[in-house]
Formats: C-alpha cells, sequence, structure tokens
C-alpha cells in the first residue's frame, strides 16, 4: 500500500526574493525564484542534488512518468547548466544503480587519456613535475565521457531523450539567476578563466558577478542542442567535436578528433559486498570508491563501534587507522584494471584484512612510516557533484560526476560553452609525486594512452533485506570514499538519523600525508583525546557533500541534502 506522501520543509534556504510572484518556465521551473530544500519526505519519488533548479528538473520528469534513470539523466543536464563548477557535459563520471526488477548496474564514463598521451608528459626533462600542466588549460583534460554516459543510460530510461534534454536547453537559452556562492565562486575564478582562454565566454566577464544575476549560456544551448538532435554524434562528432580539437589545437591539448569518436563509456560489474546484513553496491575499478569501502567497512565490522558511539575518541581512532590502511592500498595497487591487473580478491580477503588490523593499538597513533600497503601474493589480476534518486517502482540511481576541481581545467571550448575537465592530474602524473588532492601512486596509476585515470568516487546504494535502504554520495576528491564510510556507519551502527548522518563532522585520513582532517565543528574533546594518543590534526573547511536518500520502513523516501553547500532535495 502507498501511503499519502508529504512533504516536510526544513531549513529551506531562500536565494531571491522569494515573495516575489513566480514565473515557471515550460518545464514549470521558476529560474529566478528557488530555495534550497534541505530535507523532505514523500511516497513518490526523491531527488537529491548540487543546485535546488537541477533538484526540481528531476522531480519533474518523476511527475511526468519518468523512472529514477530519467530523473537521473534530465537532472545531471540541468547541472550542466545551472551548476558549472562540477555539473558537466565536459567531464565524467559513474552511475550505480539497482533496478526495481532487481538488476544492478555500474556504468563507468570516466575520462580517458587522449591517445597521445605518454607517461611523461607533465615532467619536464629533469623528470621534475611541471606546475599546472596537468591542472589548468587544455593540456590537462581526458577525453570526457559525461554525454556517452547519458546515452548507454538511456537504454533504461522510459522517455524520450528530448524531454530530458529540454529543461537544460531553456535554462542555458533562457537564463537563470546565480546566487551568491556561485557570483563569489565565478568572481574568485575570474583571473584563471581570462588566463586559459583566449575569447570571451558565460563564465567571465569585466564586472564582477553578484547574486541573482542571469547566467545565460548561449553557447552551450547550442551544444545542447546538437546532442538533442544528433545523440552522441551530437557531442563526439560534427560541430562540436570541431570546436574542441580546435580548441586543443589553439592551446595546447591532446585530445584528437579520432579520440572523441572512439570514446565509449563501459558497463562494469557492479562492487558489491554484505556489511551486517546490508548489501553495498558501489563502483569498481577505475574507481577505487568500492573497494576502499569494502576495505573499511570490513575492517570495523567486527568492532564494538556502537559502544564507542559517533564521533568520540574511540570511534574516530578505529576508522583513521582504517583508512589509513585502505589508502596506502590504493596508492599501491588500483589503477584502471583493463591496464593494470588489480588484486582485488587479496585486498579484500577476510585473512588479509585481519591481517592489516593486527597492529592497530587502541589510544595510541598510528604511522603511516610504518604502516605502508599491504603485502599480497598479487595472483590476479575540489570540484565534483552527486545525486541520489528514487522513484515509487524502488529504483534507485546514484550518480557522481566532475570536472576534477571546481571549474575543472578552466578552459571553455570556445564557439560551445561547455568547460573542460583537468581530470588528468587524477593519473599519477610520476610515482610518488602527490596530484591535487595529496593522493600519491605509481604503475597502477601511470599514464597511458586509452586508460582512464584512478577516481575515488563512489555513488553507492545500500539494500537490506534485498531492498533498497540508502542511495548515497558525496564529492571531495580523496575524502569520497572515507565520507560515505562515515555516512554509512553512522547509519548502520551508531544509529544516527539521516539528517545527522549527513551533517555531523566528518575526518579524513588517507595514509599520506599522515594527518587526520577535520571539520571546523568536530568536538574539541575528541581533537585534545586524538592529541594525546599522537595524531596530527588539521582544520579544513567542509569535506564533501553528501546527498542521501533513506527509504522508510514504510516505503516512503527520506531525502536529506547537506547543509554544506546549496544541495536541495525535492520529494512528492
Ligand atoms: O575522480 C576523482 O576522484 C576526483 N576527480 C573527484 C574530484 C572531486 O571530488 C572534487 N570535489 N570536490
Amino acid at each position: 500500500m502507498r501511503y499519502l506522501s508529504f512533504i516536510l520543509f526544513a531549513a529551506g534556504l531562500c536565494f531571491f526574493s522569494c515573495g516575489a510572484p513566480a514565473e515557471k518556465n515550460a518545464s514549470g521551473i521558476d529560474p529566478f525564484h528557488y530555495e534550497a530544500q534541505k530535507k523532505g519526505v514523500g511516497a513518490n519519488g526523491a531527488v537529491v542534488s548540487a543546485h535546488p533548479l537541477a533538484s526540481q528538473v528531476g522531480l519533474s520528469i518523476l511527475k511526468q512518468g519518468g523512472n529514477a534513470v530519467d530523473a537521473a539523466i534530465a537532472t545531471q543536464l540541468a547541472l550542466a547548466v545551472v551548476y558549472p563548477e562540477a555539473g558537466n557535459i565536459g567531464g565524467g563520471g559513474f552511475m550505480a544503480a539497482r533496478l526495481s526488477n532487481g538488476k544492478i548496474l555500474a556504468l563507468d564514463f570516466r575520462e580517458m587519456a587522449p591517445a597521445a598521451s605518454r607517461r611523461d608528459m607533465y615532467l619536464d626533462e629533469q623528470g621534475s613535475v611541471i606546475p599546472k600542466k596537468s591542472t589548468r588549460g587544455a593540456s590537462s583534460s581526458g577525453v570526457p565521457g559525461t554525454v556517452a554516459g547519458l546515452f548507454e543510460s538511456m537504454q533504461y530510461a522510459k522517455l524520450p531523450f528530448q524531454k530530458l534534454i529540454d529543461p537544460a536547453i531553456e535554462l542555458a537559452e533562457k537564463g537563470f539567476a546565480i546566487s551568491e556562492r556561485e557570483a563569489n565562486a565565478l568572481n574568485n575564478q575570474r583571473e584563471e578563466f581570462n588566463q586559459y582562454n583566449s575569447s570571451a565566454s558565460a563564465f567571465h566577464r569585466d564586472i564582477p558577478f553578484k547574486a541573482g544575476d542571469t547566467l545565460i549560456q548561449a553557447d552551450l544551448a547550442l551544444t545542447l542542442k546538437r546532442i538533442r538532435d544528433n545523440g552522441r554524434a551530437g557531442f563526439y562528432e560534427g560541430e562540436t567535436a570541431k570546436l574542441i580539437v580546435a580548441q586543443m589545437n589553439a592551446t595546447g591539448g591532446y585530445i584528437s578528433a579520432d579520440d572523441l569518436k572512439n570514446y565509449q563509456a563501459k558497463w562494469r560489474e557492479p562492487f558489491q559486498f554484505a556489511y551486517k546484513g546490508h548489501t553495498v553496491i558501489s563502483m569498481p575499478m577505475p574507481s577505487s570508491g568500492g573497494l576502499l569501502l569494502n576495505q573499511m567497512l570490513k575492517m570495523v565490522e567486527d568492532r564494538p563501534l556502537a559502544e564507542y558511539g559517533a564521533l568520540s575518541p574511540q570511534s574516530v581512532q578505529l576508522m583513521t587507522e582504517v583508512e589509513r590502511r585502505a589508502y596506502a592500498d590504493r596508492a599501491q595497487y588500483m589503477g584502471d584494471a583493463d591496464f593494470y591487473k588489480v588484486p582485488v580478491k587479496e585486498l579484500t580477503r577476510p585473512e588479509y584484512l585481519k591481517e592489516r588490523m593486527k597492529d592497530y593499538a587502541p589510544g595510541k597513533a598510528g604511522s603511516s612510516i610504518v604502516t605502508q600497503a599491504g603485502r599480497i601474493q598479487a595472483k590476479e589480476s575540489e570540484e565534483t557533484t552527486h545525486l541520489s534518486v528514487i522513484d515509487k517502482e524502488g529504483n534507485a540511481v546514484a550518480v557522481t560526476t566532475t570536472l576534477n576541481d571546481s571549474y575543472g581545467s578552466r578552459t571553455v571550448v570556445a564557439g560551445a560553452g561547455f568547460i573542460l575537465n583537468d581530470e588528468m592530474d587524477d593519473f599519477s602524473v610520476k610515482p610518488g609525486a602527490p596530484n591535487m588532492f595529496g593522493a600519491v601512486g605509481g604503475e597502477a596509476n601511470a599514464i597511458a594512452p586509452h586508460k582512464r585515470m584512478l577516481s575515488s568516487m563512489t555513488p553507492t546504494i545500500v539494500l537490506k533485506e534485498d531492498k533498497p535502504f540508502l542511495v548515497t554520495g558525496t564529492p571531495g576528491g580523496t575524502t569520497i570514499p572515507t565520507s560515505v564510510f562515515q555516512t554509512i556507519v553512522n547509519i548502520i551502527d551508531f544509529k544516527l538519523s539521516a539528517e545527522d548522518a549527513v551533517n555531523i563532522p566528518k575526518f579524513h585520513h588517507q595514509w599520506l600525508p599522515d594527518r587526520i582532517d577535520i571539520e571546523k565543528k568536530f568536538p574539541d574533546s575528541t581533537r585534545l583525546a586524538l592529541q594525546n594518543m599522537g595524531y596530527a590534526l588539521s582544520e579544513r573547511n567542509s569535506i564533501g557533500r553528501v546527498e542521501l536518500i533513506r527509504i522508510l520502513p514504510d516505503g516512503s523516501f527520506e531525502a536529506i541534502a547537506d547543509s554544506r553547500g546549496e544541495d536541495s532535495a525535492e520529494v512528492f
């Protein structure tokens, strides 16, 4: 039986004159007056994403009879317009899904190294890393995967593609009001946009942006129309491909017409494991997310976490040591499994994980000099965005997508209006040299033509009694797997409310550097206790922006948008 849906508005953030009369566009959305809903409960469907307008677009698709895959596609396309720092068509990502018929899916639309890539392409003659070459400008871009991913997932959609892309086209063509956060973010990037673009774009201009300004993206609207009319060829061939290649040739990039034409999104075997009576479904290589999550959850499974309590010195220490061990393995063993034999079975074997925890000493800080990657017998082969969707049939979709850091390479394809990723920096450009997230790597994640760079993106679905229980994920670079790990433990072990599970302070350890990153609101008493154990702590701005849907015992959906951003949860 279905229950009457109801909506809870909590901490709604109003960006612009919310009292003013609303003018709805053809998609039934008012792009000039919108607010973030942080929490909602409904029985018919839920969409949580980084931007209120994108969540509204997704919800309108569900209301028109679309399923969760339709809504995820439309939400991604809307994010590519209203959330240009991370929403994208010039980047890539991953989708995890569990359909109502029980089928589970993992779609890899990660960027790929261009054919002209070489292992040392970001090093100078002395073998030193050339500053910014892998993080700024066209040289930093991998072959984008997002549009291929959208079309690959269309086989599970119900509505025609045009219906899913039209809201994005309208938002690009007619514009929407930008928030103060977006205005500030664009203003902060003005210099770099000037530096890495020879022609004007919607994202940089002489007068600073301010909250409420209308952002119109005419070139992007034309590109979206080519995609609407020609499918994936509207991006990977024809005019759009020509503009991308021209941008590469003009500004020292590597992507060729053949790279674009040959790009393929790939269906992967979803990464699956059991945790305390639940089934966790997440991404396999080339994302480290599923494997790290598996290692971390299994290393805490037999420990009395609930007794310790959330954010207590005992639980934070245990989870930190587990994170350290998993990330040491990431640096050594993880990379695109199409190119490098990642020893997944060995790294998840119960005896191996038990052995890894043998030198764990409660009350005493571990060390990343002592703890290195585990020894195995290898016999076998800041800015991203996440959205979570569920529909009334129980189709659950989690998508994490990215340009890498905010506004990616800062290069806008001239005439095509979209920003290119700087994902090449996720490769290990030199063994042991940290990337922008401080992650190190070696052979497993070295650059090779057509290889996909190792990711941390962790779109995740948790089942309970074989039915969807949680749909979640987050941006945050290397902090993504630890944030998803903590969100799951917050719910399953600490029994926190969904809202608290998302919003309580997070912490992060990634082996190197050997320190715990903590958010500002991290409790003082636990800080002190950890320092006394010998840990180095480093306070930082927010960690991640988790989008969570929790399926309640009565079958309705509780959707939580992270309080750390303008993220918004729409339900009905
Ligand atoms: O794939 C990865 O792991 C990174 N490129 C993700 C970047 C990211 O999450 C930045 N967001 N804050």
